[in-house]
């Protein structure tokens, strides 16, 4: 079967109250439309029309560097307006258009790949998505004839009282396409919103008794629309809930299912543990054997097996090998590298830097630019000064080296392999390796100090 596909996104999402076009809001990190997106793609489809209008721009910016026509709708006059937008791309085209909305991000391809092959099977000319709502307030309604064959779909704003009904309309057609052209001359705006309904193509076909389908979905949640924020969530829950259960049936354990966000783009190994509030995001792989949480965000980041991340840490753009463990309370920065075995633990800070072999960062420290061997421990309190309100300078500290509490590096500098650093010391000048770094002043303890001093105050005599 020849296929082609029209998604519209154009229109306003005036409910949604939004500055943002309604098909760019996220749904799991992802823009609504690419989830739509990617449920056709499977069909491998001749060519994928995309209608623009409303923030034509940003939509169009945000489907870059994938193979889709791009077509303007000028004004939005409806949906049946929008698909005339894409007429002369369908023009002397034999197959069928499958016209889907970008709005209905929890459509599973298996439903259209259903539905596409009704529509071969039965040679229809026209078919139809449909479902039974027990509330269907919102969408189109399916009516029929006695004998159940479709007359029309009747938009909620035109439904005559005492004639509704709760199948409803899922919003995706497969149609014919020298029908469809045929059909959209004859749509006209004369209803209560005065727009170019798509679903009137549906009245123009039963008319002409050409034979109309209807492939009803299995899970009514799936044509959920978006039209408001609430359904945005509802959608957001529905898919949160759909990976965080492939992940337990790949092995992973999930120790709070309701409470895990995991992005569709994330990997994740055998025998991770997931524990309850962690946010998996964009390109993140996880190793196997994982410890994660409670309450980590995890973005664009690679783990190797075995690593831990703690209670309340955040990892972006990092790179963990090997079991390493990190937090709880650590942040992780983009440009972050742990190497593996190395630790970092609560309030340290790290930001483009690579830290060796078992190298330990345990407390209360902020590495940036820092370029850390084997083997090194950072005492407690350590600063690279790696800013010096202009550029920025690195650090570089040698295998085995030992930093004591509380140092500050002042960038660009370099510590020797195996040189310690005293604590307290702020290091300007290189450390040479082996050497002792220090630069705090010598103590001096005075005897009998206090009791001249509290002498003096008159309290003692
Ligand atoms: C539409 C259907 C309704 C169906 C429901 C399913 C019509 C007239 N009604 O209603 O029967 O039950 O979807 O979700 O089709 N769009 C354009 N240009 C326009 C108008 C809309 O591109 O001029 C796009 C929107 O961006 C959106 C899609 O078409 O992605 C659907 O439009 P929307 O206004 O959400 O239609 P509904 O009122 O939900
Ligand atoms: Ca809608």
């Amino acid at each position: 079967m020849r296929l082609k596909v029209v998604l519209l996104a154009a229109g306003e999402g005036k409910r949604m109250k939004s500055s943002l076009p309604k098909v760019l809001h996220p749904v799991l990190g992802r823009p609504m439309v690419k989830w739509v997106l990617e449920g056709v793609r499977p069909l491998m489809p001749e060519e994928i029309i995309v209608v623009v209008g409303r923030g034509a721009e940003e939509v169009m910016a945000s489907l870059e560097g994938e193979d889709l026509t791009f077509v303007t709708q000028e004004e939005q006059l409806g949906t049946g307006h929008a698909v005339m937008a894409a007429r002369h791309r369908l023009t002397d085209f034999p197959g069928t258009t499958l016209i889907l909305y970008g709005d209905t991000p929890l459509l599973r391809p298996e439903t259209v790949k259903g539905l596409l092959n009704l529509h071969q099977r039965t040679g229809a000319t026209l078919t139809l998505l449909v479902a039974h709502f027990e509330d269907p307030s919102g969408y189109g309604r399916i009516q029929r004839d006695d004998g159940g064959r479709v007359l029309k779909i009747v938009e909620e704003a035109d439904i005559a009282p005492g004639t509704d009904n709760k199948e409803i309309n899922g919003g995706v057609y497969a149609v014919h396409t020298p029908f469809l052209l045929e059909a959209l001359d004859e749509l006209r705006p004369l209803n209560r919103q005065g727009e170019y309904y798509l679903t009137d193509i549906v009245e123009v076909a039963s008319k002409r008794a050409e034979p109309i389908e209807t492939f009803e979905v299995s899970d009514p949640l799936e044509v959920l629309g978006v039209n408001t924020r609430a359904e945005l969530a509802q959608a957001q829950q529905v898919l949160r809930r759909r990976i965080v259960e492939k992940w337990m049936l790949e092995g992973v354990t999930v120790e709070d299912p309701d409470s895990v966000w995991i992005e569709p783009e994330v990997k994740i190994g055998k025998d991770t543990v997931l524990r309850p509030c962690c946010f998996l995001r964009g390109r993140t792989v996880v190793g196997d054997q994982c410890k994660i949480g409670p309450q980590v965000e995890i973005i664009d980041s690679r783990l190797g097996d075995g690593v831990e991340v703690r209670f309340s840490s955040s990892v972006e753009g990092s790179v963990l090998e090997k079991g390493v463990i990190v937090g709880p309370f650590s942040r992780l920065r983009p440009g972050t590298y742990l190497e593996a075995g190395s630790k970092v633990g609560n309030f340290v800070e790290i930001k483009k830097s690579r830290l060796g072999r078992g190298t330990k960062a345990n407390h209360l420290a902020y590495l940036g630019d820092a370029l850390v061997g084997k083997g090194v421990n950072i005492g407690a309190g350590t600063i690279t000064c790696n800013y010096d309100g202009l550029r920025k300078h690195p650090t570089v500290i040698g295998d085995g080296a030992f930093i004591g509490s509380n140092v500050s590096l002042v960038a660009p500098v370099k510590v020797g392999e195996e040189a310690v650093v005293g604590a307290g010391s702020v290091i300007t000048k290189d450390v040479p390796p082996r050497a002792l770094g220090v630069t705090r002043a010598k103590q001096k303890n005075i005897k009998g100090w206090v009791t001249k001093w509290l002498r003096r105050r008159g309290k003692e005599e």
